[in-house]
């Protein structure tokens, strides 16, 4: 485990699971549920399941339905067994909602997108290619609904100066990868919630106003 990253520890068993996230994203997240109802909460990439296993717990304080999609067939397989402590933690089966399917095939854009439509919703972009998901995803999401995407930095120079080796060390997302997207889909930065988000590298951007 690289030392940026934490192993999240469940109430349901004792094995620990890896989240590939900094170290304090929970806090964050678990102040935004208070404050924010959802409907859905959608995560794309599920990798050992760490923080699906905190979304899932999340989803039963709050009462919202969780969803996470992650594609086995991606580098050939070589990360499809990823989830298997969890599953054995489980005794043998997740208890979330989890998809193996590829987020950028029409069937599972169309699957995803009807849910946005139809619901307020959090979708987390933490897959393979985030700037193509909120890219494809956007234009789906009703008013007052959230879209992030991790592994974020405004610039990289803001990047170099703030986050590499002190909060982060990857960068896979920034403003120029969603700008022409946040015009077209009439998205902002969250007037609440952007600037603590961004201290965790994830963009946290709804549709119309919060
Ligand atoms: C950075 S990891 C996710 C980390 C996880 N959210 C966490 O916090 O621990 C990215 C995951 O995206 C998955 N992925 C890559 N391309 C994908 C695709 N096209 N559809 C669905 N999942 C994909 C990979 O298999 C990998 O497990």
């Amino acid at each position: 485990m690289h030392p940026l990253q934490f192993r999240y520890k469940s109430k349901f068993f004792k094995e620990e699971i890896l989240a590939q996230q900094a170290k304090g994203v929970l806090d964050v997240f678990e102040n935004f549920f208070n404050e924010n109802e959802f409907d859905y909460v959608i995560e794309i990439g599920t990798s050992f399941g760490g923080l699906s296993l905190f979304l899932y717990e999340q989803s039963l304080n709050h009462n919202f339905k969780f969803i996470t999609y992650d594609w086995f067939g991606f580098k050939d397989g070589e990360w499809s067994n990823r989830l298997d402590k969890l599953k054995q933690a489980w005794g043998g089966e997740l208890k979330f909602d989890f998809r193996d399917k590829n987020v950028f095939e029409e069937s599972t854009i169309d699957e995803i997108a009807s849910i946005l439509k139809n619901n307020k919703c959090l979708l987390l972009c933490d897959g393979g290619d985030k700037p193509k998901e909120i890219q494809t995803y956007s234009e789906y999401l009703q008013d007052g609904s959230y879209i992030m995407g991790h592994d974020y930095a405004p610039t990289i120079d803001y990047f170099h100066e703030n986050i590499k080796t002190k909060i982060w060390n990857w960068l896979e997302l920034q403003d120029s990868d969603f700008e022409e997207t946040m015009k077209k889909h009439n998205l902002h930065k969250s007037k609440k919630h952007y600037d603590k988000f961004r201290r965790f590298v994830w963009a946290c951007l709804v549709k119309g106003e919060d």
